[in-house]
Protein backbone atom coordinates (compact mmCIF):
# COMPACT_ATOMS: atom_id res chain seq x y z
CA UNK A 1 0.00 0.00 0.00
CA UNK A 2 1.39 3.42 -1.19
CA UNK A 3 -0.93 6.29 0.32
CA UNK A 4 -2.73 5.50 4.01
CA UNK A 5 -3.51 7.44 6.72
CA UNK A 6 -1.91 7.84 10.49
CA UNK A 7 -4.33 9.00 12.99
CA UNK A 8 -2.71 10.42 16.32
CA UNK A 9 -5.19 10.57 19.42
CA UNK A 10 -5.69 12.39 21.50
CA UNK A 11 -4.70 15.17 19.57
CA UNK A 12 -7.10 13.31 16.81
CA UNK A 13 -4.39 14.72 14.21
CA UNK A 14 -5.02 12.32 10.87
CA UNK A 15 -2.36 12.80 8.02
CA UNK A 16 -1.83 10.75 4.97
CA UNK A 17 1.19 9.35 3.78
CA UNK A 18 3.27 7.63 1.48
CA UNK A 19 4.73 4.63 2.38
CA UNK A 20 6.77 4.51 -0.67
CA UNK A 21 7.98 8.14 0.46
CA UNK A 22 8.65 7.78 3.93
CA UNK A 23 9.79 10.90 6.03
CA UNK A 24 12.50 11.24 7.38
CA UNK A 25 14.02 12.41 11.01
CA UNK A 26 14.69 11.04 13.97
CA UNK A 27 13.97 7.30 14.19
CA UNK A 28 13.66 4.86 11.22
CA UNK A 29 12.54 6.53 8.14
CA UNK A 30 8.65 6.29 8.24
CA UNK A 31 8.37 5.50 11.74
CA UNK A 32 5.30 6.75 13.88
CA UNK A 33 7.87 9.18 15.19
CA UNK A 34 8.82 10.95 12.33
CA UNK A 35 5.42 11.41 11.02
CA UNK A 36 4.75 12.92 14.41
CA UNK A 37 7.96 15.21 13.91
CA UNK A 38 6.85 16.65 10.65
CA UNK A 39 3.02 17.23 11.91
CA UNK A 40 3.82 19.25 14.97
CA UNK A 41 2.49 15.82 17.31
CA UNK A 42 4.77 15.45 19.93
CA UNK A 43 6.05 11.96 21.13
CA UNK A 44 8.62 12.23 24.35
CA UNK A 45 12.22 10.77 22.21
CA UNK A 46 15.08 11.37 24.96
CA UNK A 47 17.41 9.39 22.94
CA UNK A 48 16.53 10.93 19.82
CA UNK A 49 15.25 7.86 18.14
CA UNK A 50 17.64 5.51 18.37
CA UNK A 51 15.73 3.03 20.19
CA UNK A 52 17.50 3.14 23.30
CA UNK A 53 15.48 4.82 25.48
CA UNK A 54 12.16 2.97 25.20
CA UNK A 55 10.04 6.06 26.34
CA UNK A 56 8.43 6.99 22.75
CA UNK A 57 5.94 4.10 23.21
CA UNK A 58 2.44 4.77 21.60
CA UNK A 59 -0.60 2.94 22.10
CA UNK A 60 -1.88 0.99 18.70
CA UNK A 61 -5.99 1.41 18.67
CA UNK A 62 -5.93 -0.32 15.18
CA UNK A 63 -3.20 -1.41 12.65
CA UNK A 64 -1.18 -3.15 14.86
CA UNK A 65 -0.40 -5.56 11.33
CA UNK A 66 0.06 -2.54 9.32
CA UNK A 67 3.64 -1.54 11.43
CA UNK A 68 6.90 -3.45 10.70
CA UNK A 69 7.61 -5.84 12.59
CA UNK A 70 9.08 -5.35 15.86
CA UNK A 71 12.91 -6.51 16.66
CA UNK A 72 13.79 -8.25 20.01
CA UNK A 73 15.47 -4.94 21.19
CA UNK A 74 12.19 -3.00 21.07
CA UNK A 75 10.27 -5.91 22.38
CA UNK A 76 12.83 -6.13 25.45
CA UNK A 77 12.20 -1.99 25.75
CA UNK A 78 8.49 -2.41 25.82
CA UNK A 79 8.89 -4.98 28.49
CA UNK A 80 10.89 -2.59 30.82
CA UNK A 81 8.80 1.02 29.61
CA UNK A 82 4.98 0.10 28.63
CA UNK A 83 2.77 -0.78 30.33
CA UNK A 84 0.89 -3.15 28.15
CA UNK A 85 3.84 -4.47 25.36
CA UNK A 86 1.39 -6.32 23.59
CA UNK A 87 -0.61 -2.89 22.29
CA UNK A 88 2.53 -0.66 22.47
CA UNK A 89 5.24 0.28 19.94
CA UNK A 90 8.33 2.50 20.19
CA UNK A 91 7.35 5.12 17.58
CA UNK A 92 10.69 6.06 16.48
CA UNK A 93 10.98 1.85 15.41
CA UNK A 94 7.84 1.28 13.80
CA UNK A 95 7.14 2.26 10.52
CA UNK A 96 4.33 2.65 9.00
CA UNK A 97 2.85 0.61 6.26
CA UNK A 98 -0.68 1.11 6.48
CA UNK A 99 -3.51 2.84 8.07
CA UNK A 100 -2.63 3.25 11.69
CA UNK A 101 -4.40 4.69 14.66
CA UNK A 102 -2.52 5.37 18.28
CA UNK A 103 -2.60 7.12 20.92
CA UNK A 104 0.24 9.01 22.47
CA UNK A 105 0.37 8.73 26.27
CA UNK A 106 0.00 11.78 28.22
S1 LIG B 1 13.06 7.69 21.10
FE1 LIG B 1 14.12 6.48 22.53
S2 LIG B 1 13.40 4.49 22.12
FE2 LIG B 1 12.34 5.70 20.68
Amino acid sequence: MARCTVTFRPANVTVEVDTEKPVEGVGLAGSLLNIASANRVEIDHPCEGVGTCGLCYVEIEAGLANLSPPLDDELEMLDQTAPNPARFRLACQAVVLGDVVCRVPS
